[in-house]
């Protein structure tokens, strides 16, 4: 797949076919992540992946924060527990990416929060130039502080993603609503008083 189809063609999946994502290939797209532009070479990703064989854990660890989690009724915490099982029972891996500390500098900061959401990018069309769907979520279920344990996420670091990937089990449709144009401004046209 070229990059162009690839890039327009990437759809965020959640419906996955229960195909196992080889380690191999988890590896080359996190080898591909840390090719992504980072500023001052700071490399501010660091990764903790999921093999298929993990997702259960996963599961497990995300029931048991909603289940400690005092303002959600039972059964709120049984309903979305359920529904991220669901998720989980079709995918073939995952992988977070933590945004490591580089001081307390808040443009660095945001750089290195840029960077890691351009890695999350690259694993993401990686994986879908293989064949393979994704969606990044920031829901609290999956980076909230009760899974910072399990993701390995070091004091200060921020979890800037949770790549979940497997085999599309549908094809999802494009959804823009806003044309290039009307989000671009070309400044090939001279213009006067500037
Ligand atoms: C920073 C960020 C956070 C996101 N968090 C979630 C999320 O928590 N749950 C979810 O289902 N999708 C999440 N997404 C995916 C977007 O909803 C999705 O990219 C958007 O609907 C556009 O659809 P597309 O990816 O198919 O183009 C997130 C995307 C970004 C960039």
């Amino acid at each position: 797949m070229d990059m162009a189809t690839a890039i327009r063609t990437r759809r965020s999946h959640k419906l996955f076919t229960g195909e196992v994502v080889p380690d191999r290939l988890l590896a080359e797209w996190v080898e591909l992540a840390t090719w992504a532009p980072n500023h001052k070479f700071t490399e501010p990703w660091r990764f903790t992946v999921v093999p298929h064989r993990a997702l259960p854990s996963l599961v497990a660890a995300i029931g048991r924060a909603l289940q400690a989690q005092s303002d959600l009724p039972a059964e709120k915490s049984r309903a979305q527990t359920d529904k991220i099982a669901a998720i989980l029972a079709g995918a073939g891996g995952a992988i977070a990416v933590r945004q490591s500390v580089h001081g307390a500098d808040p443009e660095r900061q945001r750089e290195d929060y840029a960077a890691c959401a351009c890695a999350i990018q690259n694993i993401q069309l990686a994986a879908w130039a293989q064949g393979f769907g994704s969606y990044w979520t920031t829901s609290d279920a999956f980076i909230g502080p009760a899974l910072d344990v399990f993701w390995h996420k070091a004091p200060g670091e921020v979890l800037v993603g949770v790549v979940v990937l497997g085999r599309a089990a549908v094809e999802n449709k494009a959804v823009r609503y806003k044309k290039p144009e009307e989000l671009t401004i070309w400044l090939d046209v001279p213009e006067i008083g500037v």
